[in-house]
């Protein structure tokens, strides 16, 4: 029998989870707090070092440094072998940015009442979703969609569920500005940064060569540098994928097989390393009772094949990020995957006529089958890089 004697994922295992921060220690002890330390502008002053997993190269910015760059084979060849590379990364940011981002991410200064920051549809500790079936804005307002997780958002090409974004910043202009979300305008924002000492300095920190005032540009960049820093890529499956056998159990890797399956055919659209393979796949999810069908991706690309199309979600943290699809209409992962078995167009609504994507149809998976791909979908949490959230933020210190 062989035994695996990995060398690598044993280093792997032992990586310690350290919330990354700079930030000096605060004192949350109540005798001391009498003595409030008033914040000064070394309280806030921004790491200097990359976040863990990033490397800092010679001219100054953090390049992602992960085993997964090691393969070689081609990104989109099969249905991801173990050894798939991963697509091109977004780094090059510097450590200034990215921490100065990591304040703003966690600031409701930047809505226009000052109640929400990203964090409150994007909480770390839910995988950077919100636990509700769909986001809640400024003043209680609904918003259509549930909140996606934004780990490893660095290796997307497409943002929102219609993918009607292709970068970071251009995504970030939707909850900054709609009415229903934060709320605020380009205008309010900038004079709200601009009056704020704290984050004048941390401007002039992440970006020397920008003038006096706080721009647009670098608040965009900033926060997109942030979210460019949350990796997740040391699951108990990645771990399995280098060569470390005992990192799964049997039903575990059963879970694995059926997964990537010519019968389930989930790593088709789920492609590993990223279990997603980027594109838009009209599945037929039903919306929660009473809702109208939603148009998807129909709408930015108006595209009537893609009625009802939504961007292939990565499956990275999906243990943490219940409830599932774009209107959060399943509760467990359980309800998810028994979605898939119970026949192609099942859920479409009467006088509908999608374009379900092929690989949807009825693979009649057994209740144990089920089971074992919950399992498998269990191993892909990975939370060791969570950042750290601000003791105390540069608007309120
Ligand atoms: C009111 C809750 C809310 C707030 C506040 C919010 N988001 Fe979101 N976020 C959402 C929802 C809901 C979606 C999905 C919307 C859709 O697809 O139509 C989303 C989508 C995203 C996505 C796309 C992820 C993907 O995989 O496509 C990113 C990135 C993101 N948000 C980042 C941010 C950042 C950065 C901020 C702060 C500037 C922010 N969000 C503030 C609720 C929120
Ligand atoms: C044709 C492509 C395709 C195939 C095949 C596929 N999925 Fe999906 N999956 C999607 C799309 C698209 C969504 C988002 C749908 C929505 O929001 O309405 C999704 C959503 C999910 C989600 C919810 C993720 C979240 O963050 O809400 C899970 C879990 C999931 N799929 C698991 C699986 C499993 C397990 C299989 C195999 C049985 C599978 N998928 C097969 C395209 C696919």
């Amino acid at each position: 029998m062989r035994r695996a004697i990995p060398e690598v994922p044993i280093l792997l295992i032992i990586v310690s989870i350290v919330l990354f921060s700079c930030e000096k220690d605060v004192v949350t002890n109540k005798a001391e707090s009498a003595v409030e330390v008033s914040a000064s502008n070394e309280d806030f002053k921004l790491c200097e070092t990359c976040p863990p997993g990033f490397e800092l190269t010679e001219d100054g910015v953090c390049r992602l440094r992960s085993i997964y760059q090691q393969y070689r084979s081609l990104e989109d060849q099969g249905v991801g072998g173990l050894k798939t590379a991963l697509p091109e990364v977004r780094d090059g940011f510097t450590p200034e940015q990215i921490d100065l981002g990591r304040y703003l991410f966690f600031d409701p200064i930047l809505s226009k009442d000052g109640t929400l920051s990203c964090a409150t549809c994007h909480q770390p500790e839910k995988g950077f979703s919100d636990g509700l079936a769909t986001s809640v804005g400024i003043a209680g307002q609904q918003v259509d969609r549930g909140a996606p997780s934004l780990w490893n958002v660095a290796f997307l090409k497409l943002f929102f569920w219609d993918g009607r974004a292709t970068t970071l910043e251009e995504q970030m202009q939707g909850p900054l500005f709609a009415e229903n979300e934060m709320g605020t305008t380009p205008k309010e924002l900038l004079s709200k940064l601009n009056g704020i000492e704290n984050y004048r300095n941390m401007f002039q920190q992440a970006f020397p060569n920008s003038g006096e005032k706080i721009g647009l540009e670098n608040v965009y960049t900033a926060i997109a540098a942030f979210e460019t820093s949350l990796i997740s890529l040391n699951s108990r499956y990645d771990q399995y994928a280098h060569g470390f056998h005992g990192a799964l159990n049997k039903n575990e890797i059963e879970g694995l097989n059926i997964f990537r399956s010519f019968v389930a055919r989930c790593a088709e659209c789920h492609t590993p390393p990223l279990f997603t393979n980027q594109q838009l796949a009209v599945l037929g999810t039903p919306e929660p009772d009473g809702k109208p069908l939603d148009a998807g991706a129909q709408i930015p690309y108006n595209d009537p094949t893609l009625r009802g199309a939504f961007k292939i979600p990565s499956l990275r943290n999906v243990a943490k990020t219940a409830p599932y699809m774009h209107s959060g209409r399943f509760k467990t992962l359980r309800e998810t995957v028994e979605f898939y078995t119970k026949g192609r167009g099942h859920a479409v609504p009467e006088g509908e006529n999608l374009y379900l994507h092929w690989h949807i149809w009825e693979p009649n998976l057994t209740d144990t089958e089920l089971d074992r791909l919950v399992d498998f979908l269990q191993t892909l949490t990975d939370e060791s890089f969570m950042p750290k959230q601000p003791d105390r933020l540069p608007s309120s210190p």
